[in-house]
């Protein structure tokens, strides 16, 4: 494949009739949403939710939209076929649930909520209500390419897979928000491209601020293959290999490097790689916040079609259930089974 696999320059087809979206937030990450959104041509982003006056009347401004102070307010006004939700990790809750309770098709970010009874009572009161969940790292140009290679049978059989993803700390009231609300990518991430995780032990450490800062785990997947995750809030986003991933089979190895940074390809006993990174002019695929408007540009595809979502809110609460496993894994010492209901 030569550029990008999916080529987004201005998204969006420009004869369909324009959705109306709306954005809920409006924090760093939230500044994203708007901008994918505003960016499209089958768009138009008409209302910016946030608590501040000030600030949502900045961001509004930024993109011809109008402010609103309270969700209730914005969707009487708007009505809305797409709200996008970019709230503080702790507080997705209430926001979501009074979203889902007014029938409006959501994309909310991870992590889904951080306990299992509030993603449980999200998905109930979802329905059939078309409800997403930005799980990005997906869209990703090395990880699309790998998963084709998996899929292709290029690596052989999957024997191990390892993840790490390590920067600053984002501190929060939960001891977990490391593992629950920046490893969520890598739980997804490992499931989508290595099948379900089957058990997980857990070494965790709180020796920096007393928050579980670090974590490292052993998992056991459904096929018989065997990873690892190392997690951290202790180390620095400046590092390279930041973000991580091995997947060794028995017939070759990808490797990925900063989510967007690069794939590596090579078959046992070669000693020629295959690399891929982005060209000169692919800025694109080179970024990170792209791969935000690549999950948008699906999400947008399946919700004019009437398909489910392509990341359901479902896979956060499987992400949830995984952190939540390790959790107790950590604390009886023991190693805790995570098979998905229904088998693998
Ligand atoms: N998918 C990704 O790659 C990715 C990357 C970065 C951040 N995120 C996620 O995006 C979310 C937001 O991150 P952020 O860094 O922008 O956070 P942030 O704390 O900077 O911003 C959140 C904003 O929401 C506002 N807010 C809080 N409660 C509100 C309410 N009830 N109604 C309206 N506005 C409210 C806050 O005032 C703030 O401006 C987090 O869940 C984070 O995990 C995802």
């Amino acid at each position: 494949m030569a550029g990008s696999a999916l080529g987004i320059e201005r998204p969006g087809d420009r004869d369909a009739a324009p959705l109306r979206v709306a954005v809920v937030g409006t924090g760093g990450w939230g500044a994203q949403h708007a901008r994918a959104l505003a960016a499209r041509l089958d768009c138009e982003l008409v209302a910016v939710v946030g608590r501040d006056p000030g600030r949502a009347a900045v961001r509004a401004a930024d993109y011809g939209a109008r402010a609103y102070t309270s969700i209730d307010g914005m969707l009487e006004a708007e009505h809305p076929d797409l709200v996008t939700v970019s709230l503080p990790n702790e507080q997705h809750f209430e926001p979501t649930m009074q979203l889902l309770r007014a029938g409006v098709p959501l994309l909310v970010e991870k992590p889904l909520v951080f306990d299992l009874d509030e993603a449980d009572a999200l998905l109930e009161a979802a329905g059939d209500t078309f409800f997403a969940i930005n799980f990005n790292h997906r869209y990703a140009e090395p990880v699309l390419r790998a998963r084709a290679a998996v899929q292709a049978g290029e690596l052989g059989e999957l024997v191990f897979a390892t993840w790490r993803f390590g920067g600053e700390a984002n501190r929060g009231p939960s001891p977990h928000a490391n593992l629950i609300e920046t490893q969520c990518h890598g739980f997804d991430l490992l499931e989508h491209l290595c099948g379900p995780i089957a058990s997980i032990s857990a070494q965790m450490t709180r020796m920096t601020y007393g928050a579980y800062s670090t974590v490292a785990l052993a998992l056991e997947f459904a096929s018989g293959a065997v990873g690892t995750m190392l997690g951290s809030y202790d180390s620095s986003y400046a590092y390279p290999d930041t973000q991580r991933v091995e997947l060794n089979g028995t017939a070759g190895r990808a490797v990925i490097r900063d989510t967007v940074r690069e794939l590596s390809l090579q078959s046992v006993g070669d000693e020629t790689e295959r690399v891929w990174r982005a060209g000169y002019f692919d800025d694109e695929a080179r970024s990170f916040e792209r791969t935000m408007d690549r999950h948008l540009d699906a999400v947008l595809t399946a919700l004019r079609t009437g398909a489910p979502p392509p990341v359901r809110a479902s896979a956060g609460r499987r992400a949830l259930e995984l952190a939540h496993a390790a959790i107790r894994a950590h604390e009886t010492g023991a190693r805790v089974p995570t098979l998905p209901a229904g088998g693998a």
